[in-house]
């Protein structure tokens, strides 16, 4: 099957069923994308597909065919870091930073289609994202100044 990723075409010999984190991790060596529950309720594997955030663990690769993929690996561009990555640099928006790409995609997704976000509308937005070291208050602010 072919999957867009990063705006780069791959050909992937994987069984249907396979994961999109699998696949991206596994298979195209892309490894920003993190596995934590596995069951799509940390959003630690959380990655855009078609602008829309969604966990990546329990999406099969097969479904984003035609579709495209935006890791975080995917959001620098010409060497510069996208707002978001940056504001979570300036904020010091993480402890262990497990959580972090999957935060960032979904505050990417949460800021194209809400560009000015509320904090609760923030906090709302970020429901499906686990930090376990707590460092919420920070990436809320992160998310906000970004
Ligand atoms: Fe996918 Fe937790 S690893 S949501």
């Amino acid at each position: 099957m072919k999957i867009n990723v990063n705006s780069t075409e791959y050909t992937l010999n994987v069984p249907d069923n396979t994961s999109l984190l699998d696949a991206l991790r596994v298979h195209l060596n892309l490894t920003g994308s993190k596995y934590g529950c596995g069951e799509g309720a940390c959003g630690a594997c959380k990655v855009l597909v078609d602008g829309r955030a969604v966990p990546s663990c329990i999406t099969p690769v097969a479904s984003v065919q035609h579709k495209s993929v935006v890791t975080i690996e995917g959001l620098e561009k010409d060497g510069k870091l996208h707002p978001l990555q940056q504001a979570f640099l300036d904020e010091d928006a993480f402890q262990c930073a497990y959580c972090s790409p999957g935060m960032i995609m979904a505050a990417v997704a949460l800021k194209s289609r809400n560009p000015h976000p509320s904090r609760q509308e923030i906090i709302d937005a970020m429901q499906g994202n686990i930090c376990r070291c707590c460092a919420y208050p920070r990436i809320i602010n992160a998310i906000s100044k970004a």
